[in-house]
């Protein structure tokens, strides 16, 4: 399947899509807090999707025969876990955890996707370094956003900063192409050589989403389908934007 360039009017419907999504991620960090569920932030989250008109794009996604659809519309990450926690009543945040929260949503036909960690209360040395190394790797990533690039200069600039400050890089999810649907080539890795892959022209959307690892990158999924935990049960971060590449540089849809 070929990558789909978007006009300037799809990219004004995915910065749209993906201002819902921001502001659902504020909603979550104003609640990221000790005592609090993550079945809690589950709600809330519902409560803006109705509120707005949109559509959740993880409720009901089902990526193949035999593995559950997805039941929520955020995924909940806590500590260990990498991605697709699912939220539950029984998940209480506590002072020293970590959370990732991903969202992703529907409106007016174009799919918006964010993720941010955050910290519960004071957190660990090595937890806060974690989360912000991810999160400056994502910055790294687009700043290579930018027309005549190459796909693989993205990708080197997390694993690059990420490996430098002692920490992995998750090889088993990557991130993705996005516009009418919420996974669309290229698939946009955060490990890899410079100077190779596709070429950045102006229109294309990914979504960038590096995951990283204080241990090893080896994951495992728990028997729910979907949660993804770290082998060695070390912590692990991961934030995401969605990206557009325009004539004027990089665009971070979902940032307010
Ligand atoms: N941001 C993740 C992704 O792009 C979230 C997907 S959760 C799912 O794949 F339930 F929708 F799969
Ligand atoms: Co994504």
């Amino acid at each position: 399947m070929l990558v789909q360039l978007k006009s300037a009017k799809d990219i004004e419907k995915l910065r749209q899509a993906n201002l819902i999504v921001s502001d659902v991620l504020d909603i979550c960090q104003e609640m990221a807090n000790p005592g609090v569920t993550t079945w809690d932030m589950e709600v809330a989250a519902r409560a803006y999707l109705d509120k707005v008109g949109a559509r959740s794009a993880f409720l009901n996604y089902a990526p193949g025969y035999g593995i559950a659809p997805y039941p929520a519309v955020l995924c909940t990450s806590v500590n260990e876990v990498v991605v697709h926690g699912i939220p539950s009543k029984s998940m209480i945040l506590k002072e020293g955890d970590i959370l990732s929260v991903d969202f992703g949503a529907f409106y007016k036909g174009f799919c918006g996707d964010s993720a941010r960690t955050y910290e519960i209360g004071k957190v660990s040395e090595t937890a806060h370094r974690l989360s912000e190394v991810t999160r400056i790797s994502l910055e790294k990533a687009i700043e290579q956003m930018v027309a005549g690039n190459r796909l693989g200069d993205v990708s080197n600039a997390v694993q690059t900063w990420v490996e430098s400050q002692g920490f992995s890089v998750i090889r088993d999810f990557v991130g993705h192409g996005i516009g009418t649907a919420m996974h669309e080539p290229p698939q946009v890795p955060n490990y890899g050589p410079k100077g190779r892959g596709m070429v950045l022209n102006p229109g294309l959307v990914i979504a960038i989403e590096p995951m990283v690892t204080e241990g090893h990158w080896a994951v495992e999924i728990l028997d729910d389908d979907w949660t993804v935990v770290t082998k060695d049960r070390k912590l692990a971060a991961h934030f995401e934007h969605s990206v557009a590449v325009t004539e004027n540089g990089p665009l971070v849809l979902s940032r307010r």
